[in-house]
């Protein structure tokens, strides 16, 4: 079964903490918390203030994904503000290494996250030191984009090299997933769903969290 962590970049910010409530009654496993700096994206969201907030609404677990230049001046920061998972962009870390091992350090699991035109071969030797690889299925920086069937062929070939190595990394999806692309995603060897407007715009946010956990 896969771990469904929605991602609250699609929620209302005028009825946060109904959000949350939501989220915690239903069975969503992980929040997901888009944090983008206008940089490495072109476009702002939200940061440390609203995920320390955020921390004490849930017990779940709190899936930072940095979409942000220079992500090593902040770990400590988001550790603070209550992260389990720190994700950076392989596109925004020159000492990617460094990066991950002052999240472990830091007393988090260490995420690497790939834009597209990323090759997942490019990871093979980082994965013995992270927990998780966050797949783009769109370019990041907005919710609510189609997603990029390309992506199946990317989490194969990832599944594949992560066997191989008999490392035990998470293979997460992010972007454009639906009710219609998730079991296919699993099939190809996902482990976690990231989804916003596939959940939040729907007219019953619960229903649509089991319907992804039943995919
Ligand atoms: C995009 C973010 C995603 C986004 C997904 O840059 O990383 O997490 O919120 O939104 P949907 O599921 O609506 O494509
Ligand atoms: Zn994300």
């Amino acid at each position: 079964m896969a771990i469904i962590a929605p991602s609250l970049l699609a929620a209302n910010f005028l009825r946060l903490q109904d959000e949350c409530t939501m989220l915690n009654e239903s069975e969503a496993d992980w929040f997901h918390l888009d944090v983008m700096d206008g940089r490495f994206v072109p476009n702002i969201s939200f940061g440390l203030p609203v995920i320390e907030q955020i921390r004490t609404a849930t017990r779940k677990t709190c899936d930072v994904h940095l979409m942000i230049l220079e992500p090593g001046n902040y770990a400590e920061a988001f550790k603070k503000a209550g992260a389990d998972i720190l994700t950076v962009h392989y596109e925004a870390c020159t000492h990617l290494h460094r990066n991950v091992q002052q999240i472990k350090a830091l007393g988090m699991q260490a995420g690497v996250a790939i834009n597209p035109h990323t090759p997942v071969d490019l990871l093979e030797d980082i994965l013995p030191d992270i927990d998780l690889v966050c797949i783009m299925s769109v370019n990041p920086g907005f919710g609510g984009q189609q997603f990029i069937t390309h992506t199946y062929n990317r989490v194969r070939a990832l599944r594949n090299m992560i066997d191989g190595q008999q490392a035990t990394v998470k293979i997460e999806i992010d972007g454009g997933v639906t009710l219609d692309n998730a079991k296919a995603l699993i099939q190809a060897g996902a482990d976690v769903l990231v989804a916003g407007n596939t959940v939040f715009k729907s007219p019953d946010p619960k229903a649509t969290i089991a319907a992804l956990k039943k995919a």
